[in-house]
């Protein structure tokens, strides 16, 4: 059973001018949302390392720099810079002067009950 990727309203345009950063969430799921030049970027806003929120961290250029150990990752791409990980990177648009980001669906945690349930019933 596949879910339809869900769309946020992180906030208004105006309260994300360039050089700003936020935060959104919803199912589980949340991104760090910055604004670069006037263009917006979202990623996961957990960073790899101690999963500190990215987006209390400090924006250079294109680069978030995590507030607890400041490791760097492109808001472009998400990927984490030096490294070869990457966190996941988020579509955004402005749609009638609102911050939109598009997050995955959520991950539904089943028992395993549920599982095998599924499983007999050809469901997976
Ligand atoms: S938690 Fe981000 S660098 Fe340590």
């Amino acid at each position: 059973m596949s879910q339809a990727p869900q769309r946020i309203v992180a906030c208004p345009i105006a309260d994300l001018p360039p050089g700003a950063v936020t935060r959104v969430e919803s199912g589980g799921r949340s991104a760090c949302v910055a604004n670069v030049d006037g263009t917006v970027y979202a990623i996961d806003d957990h960073c790899l390392h101690k999963q500190a929120s990215l987006a209390e961290g400090r924006l250079e250029g294109d680069t978030i720099v995590c507030p607890s150990h400041w490791w760097r990752y492109s808001l472009v791409d998400g990927s984490l810079c030096g490294g070869s990980a990457s966190l996941a990177s988020y579509p955004t648009e402005v749609i009638d002067g609102e911050v939109v980001v598009v997050l995955p669906p959520a991950v539904q945690v089943r028992g395993i009950r549920d599982m095998l349930l599924a499983h007999a019933r050809g469901e997976d």
